[in-house]
């Protein structure tokens, strides 16, 4: 089933000069990039995105890093796109990280860790809305 997908390279990932790397490995796991958009976010949107986490430890400095700065957010489409980027992104954590995942090869740490994707439907939905208007996503 075709399926849509939310993801983010993040700022380490920006900064370190990986995007374009890891736009290839998006492409060539078969994803079509449906909207991508480069851009800063406040403290105040990561906060909203990640909202799920508001009562974690690590939440404080997820948002700071998050918002830190540039970062690039992507819809994403494929047969079984949110299950297939979680196989090509590999483990939350890149110490555990499958070798040839774009985790293993990008991430520096569990909160630097190069990219983010959806985990289920609602998820996915959810994420999509908070930053991307339908006109963007014809
Ligand atoms: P992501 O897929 O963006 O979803 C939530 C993020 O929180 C996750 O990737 C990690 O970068 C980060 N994260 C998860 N667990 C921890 C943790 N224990 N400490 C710091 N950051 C974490």
């Amino acid at each position: 089933m075709i399926q849509r997908t939310f993801s983010i390279i993040k700022p380490d990932a920006v900064k370190s000069g990986n995007t374009g790397a890891i736009l290839a490995e998006i492409e060539k796991g078969g994803f079509k990039i449906v909207s991508i958009r480069k851009q800063s976010i406040s403290k105040k949107e990561a906060e909203g995105f990640y909202a799920v986490h508001a009562a974690k430890g690590f939440f404080d400095s997820l948002t700071t890093f998050m918002s830190s700065g540039p970062l690039v957010l992507m819809v994403l489409e494929k047969d079984n796109a949110i299950a297939d980027l979680r196989k090509l992104m590999g483990a939350t954590n890149p110490a555990n990280a499958e070798e040839g995942t774009i985790r293993k090869k990008f991430a520096e740490s569990l909160e630097h860790n190069a990219i983010h994707g959806s985990d289920a439907p609602e998820t996915a939905a959810f994420e999509i809305g908070y930053w991307f208007a339908g006109y963007e996503l014809i």
